[in-house]
C-alpha cells in the first residue's frame, strides 16, 4: 500500500519508526528538500553512474545511532541543496540530533567557501548534527577525520595506513611521503549561542571514480574508496562510518583531542614534510605534527620558531623546499 505524507509526521520519532519499518517493505523512502516524501520502490532503482540501485540502511542506522544518542533521527534525501545547510537551518527551531544523507546535492559546500561537487552514486554526502558543548572546539575536525579513517580502514600498530589525514580536515589515499590524493573531507559548522551550540559535521567521501563530464573541478586528481575496497557503495560506507563518527563526537565532547594525539600521528600525512600555509596565515616550514589541542605545529625554516596553527581558515599544501636536518620539537 502506498505511504502518504499525511500518515506520517516527518520529524516525529514514532512516525520515523513507522517510516523505517515501511522502508523495509516498500524499498527506499526518501524526503525531498521541500519536505514531501518520495517513494522509490525496490523495482524502481535510482540512477547512479554505475547503474546500481541505492538502498540506504535507514532502519539499521536509526537503531544503531539511537542507541548511542537517544532521539537521533536518520533521514535520506533523494536530492537536496546541502545537507550541512539543511541541518543548520533546521537547528534554528529544533535541535534534535540528526543524521541527514543525500544521494545528490545541488549546492554542496566545502571548506573556505569552496563548492563541493559530487556525482550521485560516486560519492557519499551526509551531515551529522547535534547539540555539543566541548571545553574547546579545536581538534574536532581532526577527531572526526580520524574516526572516519579508522572506521574505513582499521589499523594496528604495525600496519602502515593507506588512509592518511591532512590537517585539518582531509582524508587522503597515502601514496608515499608527501604524496597522495584526496579521498574526502569534513566541513564543521555550528549555530546557536555560547551556552548551547548545535554542531553540524558534514562529510563528503569519494566512493567511485566520477563519470567524465568535462567539469574541470570534478576531473581534478582525486582518490576514491573503491581503490581500497572494490564494490563499496555510498550506503555501505555510511553504514560503516556513522556510528564510529557519532561515538567520536560524543567522546570529543567529554575528553577533547588530547587522548587522540598518538592515533592521529600514525595517519598524519603532513608530519615531517615541508609545507606552506595560505588563507589567514601565510607561512612556510616543516610540519612537526599536531599538539594536544589539534593545532598544527609548523617550524619556520628561517627563524626556527615553531608556530601553532589553529585557525580553521588556513589551508596547507606540500612544498618542494628541501628540509635541513632538524631536531625534534614540540609546540
Ligand atoms: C572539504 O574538504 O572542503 C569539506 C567537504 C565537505 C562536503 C560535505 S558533503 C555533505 C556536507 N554537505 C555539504 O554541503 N558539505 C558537506
Amino acid at each position: 500500500m502506498p505511504l502518504r505524507r499525511a500518515e506520517l509526521q516527518a520529524h516525529d520519532a514514532g512516525a520515523q519508526t513507522a517510516l523505517t519499518a515501511a522502508c523495509a517493505l516498500l524499498g527506499t523512502l526518501m524526503e525531498t528538500p521541500m519536505g514531501t516524501l518520495m517513494e522509490t520502490p525496490m523495482d524502481t532503482p535510482m540512477d547512479t553512474p554505475t547503474g546500481t540501485p541505492m538502498s540506504w540502511p535507514v532502519a539499521e542506522l536509526q537503531s544503531a545511532l539511537g542507541a548511542l544518542l537517544p532521539g537521533l533521527q536518520v533521514q535520506v534525501l533523494a536530492e537536496g541543496d546541502s545537507t550541512n545547510t539543511r541541518l543548520l537551518e533546521q537547528a534554528r527551531s529544533d535541535t534534535t540530533p540528526r543524521l541527514l544523507a543525500a544521494t545528490a546535492q545541488t549546492a554542496g559546500r566545502g571548506r573556505m567557501g569552496r563548492a563541493w561537487l559530487a556525482q550521485p552514486g560516486a560519492s557519499l554526502c551526509f551531515s551529522m548534527g547535534l547539540p555539543l558543548a566541548p571545553r574547546r572546539w579545536e581538534g574536532l575536525s581532526l577527531a572526526a577525520g580520524l574516526a572516519l579513517a579508522d572506521a574505513l580502514e582499521p589499523i594496528n600498530s604495525i600496519t602502515q595506513p593507506a588512509i592518511g589525514l591532512k590537517w585539518p580536515n582531509d582524508l587522503w589515499l597515502w601514496e608515499g611521503a608527501g604524496r597522495g590524493r584526496k579521498l574526502g573531507g569534513v566541513l564543521i559548522e555550528t549555530t546557536g549561542n555560547m551556552q548551547q551550540r548545535y554542531c553540524v559535521v558534514g562529510v563528503g567521501l569519494n566512493i567511485a571514480a566520477p563519470e567524465p563530464t568535462g567539469d574541470a573541478l570534478l576531473s581534478m586528481p582525486r582518490a576514491c574508496l573503491q581503490e581500497l575496497q572494490p564494490g563499496l557503495t555510498a550506503p555501505a560506507a555510511l553504514a560503516r562510518v556513522a556510528a564510529p563518527l557519532l561515538q567520536a563526537l560524543l567522546r570529543f565532547e567529554a575528553e577533547g583531542f588530547a587522548a587522540l594525539v598518538q592515533s592521529y600521528a600514525r595517519r598524519d600525512l603532513l608530519r615531517g614534510q615541508a609545507v606552506y600555509t595560505f588563507g589567514q596565515a601565510e607561512l612556510r616550514g616543516h610540519a612537526e605534527g599536531v599538539d594536544a589541542d589539534g593545532a598544527l605545529c609548523l617550524r619556520d625554516l628561517q627563524s626556527r620558531h615553531v608556530h601553532r596553527i589553529v585557525s580553521g581558515e588556513v589551508s596547507v599544501r606540500f612544498s618542494d623546499t628541501q628540509i635541513p636536518a632538524l631536531s625534534p620539537a614540540s609546540c
